[in-house]
């Protein structure tokens, strides 16, 4: 889709030529082919800039700036402003102010600042897009849309007070369905009549941002404001599709972003975009799983790095400079991983306000003579020589990790068993240890067809989805494997608990009854002690934060806790179940055991690594056709060494073929190119 516009890995960013004067943009430009960049996200917070009341627009600044970039034939990856309203609309129309958790009505200021069920802001929003649409729609340079800005938060207003009820009747129907929904009949708060429910923050039902007396009406706020906010998406994409329905229409989302469910989004985007930023301290595998997330939101479809930093960050606590080679590596990352841009915030720094000090492409020194444009434009020529050649490839990975935000927003939302529980967390545990493998996984919601996977991962599958239960039965049916953990298949999609004993729905598949769980305090473990020979796994690990207390009913019991009155009892099971085998594992272990474990289960499927390299070096791949890439990032800083194998590959970057043992430099990029057939 984007090989239309542009044959080549985008490269480019965010930049704002109206915070500066004309000769500042002739500057930008003549550095902009030093350093090989060809798209620009613009416009993005502007709104203020085109709409200076009601009835009056200005887009003259703007048809300026895309003519300009046109004639240096730069693209224009154009958003609709719509991040931030402007002074004006919120001092006239004061429903576009959300009302914030504590119920306190907010003035102006800031930014993602606006009531997703204001009226105006739905009014002038769509304007807006429509308005853009209209004037833009011939404009060659047009490559893709950008609808409003990293779309979060949530408003506790009485217009989405109203509106949620309204939601809130569509899905249940029936007042008595939702106090059912909700078991209402818990200290006594049965709901009549709609207008008796309202919203569940600080004021009524919640307190801390995650606590709640009711999980049932915390879970449906999460999802009606995540709703709400597509919603507001969903208008501006309608204007946009009527104009230019080839131009392909995102929105820059955020990796594990806890408030919005990006799988429900991502059915509304011609192609996914996000933006990543890692603190130095972040893990590579998390960086990865993020990008594999993003990835697996369209079913494996390449996706936009819409933003990174050049250099650092500015809203962190500690904003560490990327050290040199490691904005390249990072850029290859996201590449390895599925992204068919390299996107940059932000390409100018600005003088005033709180992203000054946030890295970009052009320092405040304002010329090309420094560390990290050379960076840049060491990386614009890579990408030059590229073009297209791994654009529009896919992975193809054989294990699947499930990820579902109504399961994490349910799990966080429960009261007990554990405020050390975290979602996210436990699903990196698994995608960690497969990532130390060298085993390509992709990410997956509890919709996606599993026939393309052998092995399905379900890391604490505390929420189970009407339907899921039977696909699982079936995937393990036909010979697959199947992992779940503690904690899981306790409730419906309502939170309400299965009852006739935990893991409810999952419990015939797994073959396992859940009698009792455990909440350790921090510091303390227990241990998993192997009885039966499970790969290189032996001895024994250890386990904490939840421990299931389970009785083997159909399954074979391969280890034991170590520790405590339940020492003895199982804590890894495998239940043979048609062709395939459904494994629990009670506890959260030790890495150590999770890597042990998946290999074995991968050796069993016939999943091999995809190249053994020493640690550090991240190994990734992506297909297209008769060709396979195989990505290989030395993390470390210093050469690491491994074998490729006796074939030759040709080396993208440089054109070499290479074989045999492989000396990689410190943070240095392998592209091999080779026959998808191996
Ligand atoms: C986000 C926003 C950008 C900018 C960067 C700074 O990703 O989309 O506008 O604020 O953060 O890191
Ligand atoms: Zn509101």
């Amino acid at each position: 889709m984007l090989t239309e516009k542009l044959p080549k890995i985008w490269y480019g960013g965010d930049y704002n030529p109206e915070q500066w004067d004309e000769a500042t943009m002739e500057e930008d430009l003549r550095m902009f082919k030093l350093a090989g960049i060809d798209v620009v996200t613009i416009n993005v917070f502007s709104w203020a800039r085109s709409q200076r009341d009601e009835h009056m627009f200005d887009f003259t600044w703007l048809d300026k700036i895309i003519k300009r970039l046109a004639q240096d034939n730069i693209r224009v990856c154009l958003a609709t402003s719509t991040g931030a309203h402007p002074a004006w609309m919120a001092k006239k129309y004061p429903d576009v102010l959300r009302v914030d958790y504590n119920g306190r009505k907010r003035k102006f200021g800031g930014r993602h600042n606006s009531c997703p069920n204001s009226p105006t802001y739905r009014k002038y929003s769509v304007m807006m897009a429509a308005k853009l649409a209209e004037r833009y729609q011939e404009e060659p340079m047009l490559s893709a849309w950008h609808i409003s800005n990293e779309y979060g938060g949530y408003c506790y207003c009485d217009t989405c007070e109203h509106q949620f009820r309204e939601w809130l009747e569509q899905r249940y129907g029936t007042i008595q369905k939702l106090n059912t929904a909700w078991n209402t009949s818990f200290w006594g708060h049965t709901f009549y009549e709609w207008d008796e429910i309202v919203v569940p923050n600080a004021l009524s039902e919640e307190w801390d941002g995650n606590r709640t007396n009711f999980q049932g009406i915390s879970l449906d706020y999460r999802r009606f404001q995540s709703d709400s906010l597509l919603e507001c998406y969903r208008l501006e994409y309608e204007q946009l599709k009527i104009v230019t329905p080839n131009i392909p229409i995102t929105t820059n989302l955020m990796g594990t972003y806890p408030e919005l469910d990006y799988f429900k989004w991502a059915k509304y985007m011609d192609i996914v975009s996000w933006d990543n930023y890692p603190s130095m301290d972040t893990p590579l595998s998390f960086t990865s799983m993020s990008h594999d997330l993003m990835r697996g939101l369209k079913s494996g479809q390449p996706f936009m790095l819409m933003e990174q930093t050049p250099s650092q960050q500015n809203w962190q606590a500690y904003n560490g400079l990327k050290r040199p080679g490691v904005m390249r590596l990072w850029s290859y990352q996201a590449v390895a991983h599925g992204a068919d841009t390299v996107m940059f915030f932000q390409l100018r720094r600005s003088i005033g306000a709180c992203e000054k000090y946030h890295g970009a492409v052009i320092e405040h020194v304002g010329h090309e003579h420094t560390r990290v444009f050379r960076e840049c434009a060491e990386l614009g020529k890579e990408l030059q020589l590229l073009g297209d050649q791994v654009m529009n490839s896919r992975a193809r990975n054989r294990v699947a990790i499930i990820f579902d935000w109504d399961n994490r927003w349910a799990l966080e939302l429960s009261s007990g068993p554990s405020v050390a529980l975290n979602y996210v967390d436990e699903v990196h545990k698994y995608y960690d240890a497969l990532y130390q493998l060298n085993i390509g996984t992709d990410i997956v919601s509890v919709d996606e067809d599993l026939t393309a996977y052998d092995v399905v991962i379900a890391p604490v599958m505390y929420m189970v989805k009407p339907g899921f239960a039977k696909r699982i039965e079936e995937f393990v049916g036909n010979g697959g494997t199947f992992v779940s953990t503690f904690f899981s298949g306790i409730v419906n999609e309502n939170d309400l608990v299965t009852l006739g004993g935990y893991p409810g729905e999952l419990r015939n598949v797994l073959g396992i009854w859940a009698e009792e769980i455990d909440a350790l305090y921090p510091g303390q473990s227990n241990h998993i002690r192997m009885t039966e020979e499970v790969g290189s796994l032996h001895g024994s690990y250890s386990c904490g934060i939840l421990c299931d207390i389970i009785h083997a009913e159909h399954a074979e019991v391969l280890a034991e806790y170590g520790d405590d009155f339940y020492r003895g009892t199982p804590v890894l099971t495998r239940n043979h179940y048609g062709q395939g085998k459904a494994y629990y594992v009670a506890s959260s272990p030790e890495q150590a055991f999770l890597q042990g474990l998946l290999e074995q289960l991968c050796t069993e499927q016939g999943i091999q690594p995809l190249l053994h390299t020493p640690s550090g070096v991240e190994v990734s791949e992506r297909v297209k056709g008769d060709k396979s890439y195989l990505f290989i990032l030395n993390h470390n800083e210093d050469e690491r060494s491994f074998d490729i194998g006796a074939t030759p590959n040709r080396e993208l970057l440089t054109g070499r073929f290479i074989s045999n043992e492989v000396h990689l430099a410190g943070r240095d990029v392998l592209i091999l190119e080779r026959s998808s057939f191996v």
